[in-house]
């Protein structure tokens, strides 16, 4: 289902994010990050983090590893950009603006790719878990870490009240885990390898699935 969130509006939310974000952002998704990335260092090797934002998660990576960063924001990636030369991370090969549903690289070239609090921030969430799977070897992992919206309850309430506001912010507060079930099961090529609960308050949840 290609909904609601466009490419445009994706941009402009954080460019007005990028000045603030890790202030807002950094503590609050930290658990998420170090968990993604100790089940992506489990499979290790070349890793594809999408939506790397202002990288923060980038110093967290074991130097063995080597990494490449991608996001639509430009303003963002400058922070991330500034981050890798502060912390003179020389295992990040590459920093580059670029849209998830259409990323620059060949078929299965990399081990992993990683996408933190992004899946639900992307205009097409099926078809860029496609591409995500495309440039992955078989026997790589998808790894993601994000917000899950509730089956059911006053919670699904208030995220569905939620939802228009939030598009504007730059996200889907009810995006539901059978949209991400549905799609490993149409894909066909990949199968889930995890689903565990994530902080804060265990709305987030660390996803893995591994390409077959
Ligand atoms: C909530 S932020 C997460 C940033 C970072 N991963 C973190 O953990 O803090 C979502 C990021 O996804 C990026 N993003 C959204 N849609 C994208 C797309 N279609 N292609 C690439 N990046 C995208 C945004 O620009 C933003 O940097």
């Amino acid at each position: 289902m290609a909904d609601e969130l466009d490419k445009a509006g994706i941009a402009k939310a954080y460019a007005r994010w990028a000045p603030v974000y890790d202030l807002v952002f950094g503590a609050v998704f930290e658990r998420g990050r170090k968990a993604s990335i100790a089940a992506a260092e489990r499979v290790g090797g070349r890793i594809l983090e999408v939506g790397v934002g202002t990288g923060l998660s980038l110093p967290d990576y074991s130097w063995s590893n080597r990494l490449i960063g991608v996001d639509l924001s430009a303003p963002m990636l400058r922070k991330a950009k500034t981050r890798v030369l502060q912390h003179k991370l020389t295992n990040v090969e590459g920093l580059a603006v670029m849209d998830a549903q259409h990323l620059g690289f060949a078929d299965a070239v990399f081990d992993v790719v990683v996408a933190q609090y992004v899946i639900t921030a992307v205009p097409d969430p099926e078809a860029t878990l496609d591409e995500f799977a495309r440039v992955i070897r078989p026997g790589g992992e998808i790894v993601l870490v994000n917000h899950l919206g509730a089956e059911q309850g006053l919670r699904a309430i208030l995220e569905g009240w939620f939802a228009p506001l939030a598009r504007r912010l730059g996200w889907r507060p009810e995006f539901r885990w059978e949209r991400l079930a549905n799609w490993s099961a149409r894909h066909g090529g990949v199968q889930i390898v995890e689903r565990r609960p994530m902080p804060p308050l265990g709305h987030f949840s660390l996803i893995r699935f591994a390409k077959t």
